[in-house]
């Protein structure tokens, strides 16, 4: 048995979950799921990111105290989890007084390795983006996501050394020591450090900036800035430093997924942490492109944004997961199209599944014919080598075929007009064994029904399956 340490980015408490983190969430889930059923002994993390500026911004607009917007916003993340069924081992919030402490001791550590210097910062910050822009990042003097221009600021910050790590992460990333996949996403950071772009960058901010924050012990006038807090989240959840059995238990992390933006942090700053604070290093980054809607940028202002609760009250919390890791590779930049989703749930889920289990469940209940689940699961591992690459889209392809293999097998061999007993006991228990695979290989995405499948084939008597997915109309494809 191995161990799986797998995570998420935490994401920003001023912001909605919405179907983009959803995503993320439920492949995270989806692999916490597949590695249980293999085996795995599996610690999956996901949680919220609660400080700086633009959270402190977005708690006013709102004329609430900061801490009580952050517990609101909160509740509404870990509500979406739970909603989509996500198995996670822990929920992290960085207001935590817990993980509070640990970055601060973290800050004492880099303070007294001698890994931090004061120097005079003058910049464009923009609060929406959480960062200093450079000219180029501007476009008619604003920010070109927030559209609006960004403060001056000059303060003196704490600034960490990073240079001087940068030889060494180059390496460990050119000989995969830090797995970063796809290989393009590699390259873009190779690209990144090749260019000697990286420097020594700011990880504080004066408190009369910024006052949301973790307090640096060395500095009464300095909260950190919000990534180094951020990023730590990976490793105070686990128990660093104050349980260092449960920490060493789970890190290094196995799986670090985010999405493009994000990652230089999680390529190069977080590395450097690590190698300042003596731990070993994350195995793999995965990351995928950002989502559009229906050809367009997922935005607030468009009102294009979905949440995840609406798909729920569609589809049912089993084939929203399913819907959504089916669409597209994983890893590519991709445009959900909601006016597929009926269509392709009425072709797999309602005609394909859920009629497949109805057939051949309700025969054997209406025959009273004794049917033994051989439990034998050499196809299911035939499914790693897709999961591997982190193609769910494919590893649902695979299912859905054999799926097709088994109508086709029932249309073939018509068991309802089946006298012959013997005959009609082989060939319903070949079906509700297949059925019986299908379902351990839909479980990492669909973690109920396909286990209700499983429950009722490996039952003394196997009975009548209820409606699993009730037929949808397709509003889109009538118009037409
Ligand atoms: N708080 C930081 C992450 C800190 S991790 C130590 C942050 N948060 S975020 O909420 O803005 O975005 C985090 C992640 O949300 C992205 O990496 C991505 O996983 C997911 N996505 C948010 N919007 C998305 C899309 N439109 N499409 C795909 N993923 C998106 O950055």
């Amino acid at each position: 048995m191995s161990k799986f340490y797998i995570t998420t980015p935490i994401y920003y408490v001023n912001d909605e979950p919405h179907i983009g983190h959803a995503y993320t969430t439920i492949v995270g889930d989806v692999l916490a799921r597949y590695h249980r059923q293999k085996g795995d002994d599996v610690f999956y993390l996901t949680g919220i990111d609660e400080h700086g500026a633009k959270i402190a911004e977005s708690a006013k607009e709102h004329n609430m105290d900061t801490q009580k917007f952050c517990d609101q916003t909160a509740a509404k993340f870990m509500n979406a989890w739970q909603a989509l069924d996500i198995s996670n081992d822990f929920f992290i919030r960085t207001t935590n007084k817990d993980h509070k402490d640990v970055v601060s001791k973290i800050f004492q550590t880099l303070h007294d390795k001698g890994l931090l210097e004061e120097k005079e910062y003058e910049g464009l910050y923009c609060v929406g983006c959480e960062k200093f822009l450079t000219e180029r990042d501007l476009v008619d003097g604003k920010c070109l996501d927030h559209k609006r221009e960004p403060d001056t600021l000059k303060e003196k910050n704490w600034f960490f050394k990073l240079e001087q790590f940068l030889p060494k992460i180059q390496e460990l990333i050119e000989s995969d020591t830090i797995q970063i996949l796809p290989v393009t996403r590699k390259n873009e950071v190779l690209g990144l450090l090749k260019e000697n772009v990286m420097k020594d960058f700011s990880v504080s901010r004066q408190k009369t900036s910024v006052a949301w924050g973790v307090d640096l012990p060395f500095d009464d006038n300095q909260v950190s800035y919000v990534w180094v807090d951020a990023l730590s989240n990976y490793i105070t959840a686990i128990g660093y430093p104050d349980d260092m059995d449960k920490f060493k238990k789970w890190w290094p992390a196995d799986l670090h997924l985010l999405a493009q933006d994000i990652l230089k942090f999680h390529a190069i700053y977080w590395p450097a942490f690590l190698l300042a604070l003596d731990l070993p290093l994350p195995k793999t980054l995965f990351i995928h492109g950002f989502f559009t809607i229906n050809g367009e940028k997922m935005s607030k202002t468009i009102g294009n944004v979905i949440k995840p609760q609406e798909l729920i009250d569609k589809y049912g919390v089993d084939a929203t997961r399913y819907l959504l890791l089916s669409q597209f590779p994983f890893g590519q930049e991709s445009d959900i199209r909601e006016d597929h989703f009926v269509e392709r749930y009425n072709a797999d889920l309602a005609n394909g599944y859920g009629n497949a289990v109805a057939r051949v469940t309700t025969l054997i209940e209406k025959n009273n014919l004794q049917i033994v689940i051989n439990k034998e699961t050499t196809w299911i591992d035939s499914l790693a080598k897709d999961y591997n690459n982190y193609r769910f889209d494919l590893v649902i392809k695979n299912i859905m075929s054999k799926l097709q293999e088994l109508d086709g097998y029932i249309t073939t061999n018509e068991p309802w007009k089946i006298e012959d007993e013997k005959k009609l006991v082989e060939v319903l228990s070949h079906s509700a064994n297949e059925l019986w695979l299908i379902s351990q290989g839909l479980l990492p995405f669909m973690p109920n029904i396909a286990q209700q499948v499983l429950d009722i084939l490996e039952a003394k008597q196997i009975k009548k399956a209820p409606p699993l997915f009730p037929r949808l109309v397709d509003n889109a494809n009538d118009a037409n």
